[in-house]
């Protein structure tokens, strides 16, 4: 798609108040060591939503997201900044295709610093698009009923509440159009 970002999967989008042009493309096997200081650079509230409790072993959760995302049904999406030459991890997505249930799945998140800026919606759509394009027509996640960041991402992004979910969850789907 650029030249300038090799791998990009939208146009490079310049964000209000980062000093730099942020780059959504595709991970691979040489972004382990980056994605584990991304996951380390979290904050502990932001690293627990992501992974729905504490994780410790940052290397190995970042090996494994690289690895699932080998699949030709699964990727993993990275959000980068290029400042000064350089590239650095702001935000992630992994997305999973369910073959049973026939719906992709997915888990997001952006870097604190980077939050409420609109990432996590183009992040989303980047996501929607490769989905698309997959071939799958339904996206589909579970979130803490108290996540109120991903409820309102979820919602701006057309997502609706399945009413699947219990007292600590919500079950939210979207449908996937051409
Ligand atoms: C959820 C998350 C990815 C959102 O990313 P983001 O880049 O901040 O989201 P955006 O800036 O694109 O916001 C899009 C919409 O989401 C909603 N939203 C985002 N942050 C919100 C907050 N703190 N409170 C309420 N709604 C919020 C709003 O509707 C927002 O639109 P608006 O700014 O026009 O009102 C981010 O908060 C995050 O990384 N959280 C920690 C990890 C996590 O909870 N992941 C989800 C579980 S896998």
């Amino acid at each position: 798609m650029s030249q300038l970002f090799p791998g990009a999967v939208v146009e490079p989008v310049e964000l209000a108040d980062a000093n730099g042009m942020v780059c959504i493309r595709t991970a691979s096997a040489s972004d382990v060591e980056n994605l584990s200081v991304y996951f380390t650079g979290l904050s502990t509230t932001s690293r627990n939503k992501r992974f729905s409790g504490a994780r410790s072993d940052l290397g190995v959760v970042a090996a494994e997201c690289i690895a699932k995302s080998g699949g030709l049904d699964n990727f993993t999406l990275l959000a980068e900044l290029r400042e000064e030459g350089r590239g650095r991890i702001i935000g992630e997505a992994l997305y999973a295709y369910d073959a049973t249930a026939r719906h992709g799945e997915f888990a997001i998140s952006v870097a604190d610093a980077f939050q409420r800026m609109g990432l996590g919606l183009q992040m989303m759509t980047a996501m929607e698009t490769r989905a698309i394009d997959l071939g799958h027509e339904m996206i589909a996640a579970e979130t803490a009923r108290a996540n109120a960041e991903m409820r309102g991402l979820a919602r701006k992004a057309g997502f609706n509440d399945t009413g699947l979910g219990d007292w600590q969850s919500v079950h939210l789907a979207k449908r996937l159009s051409r």
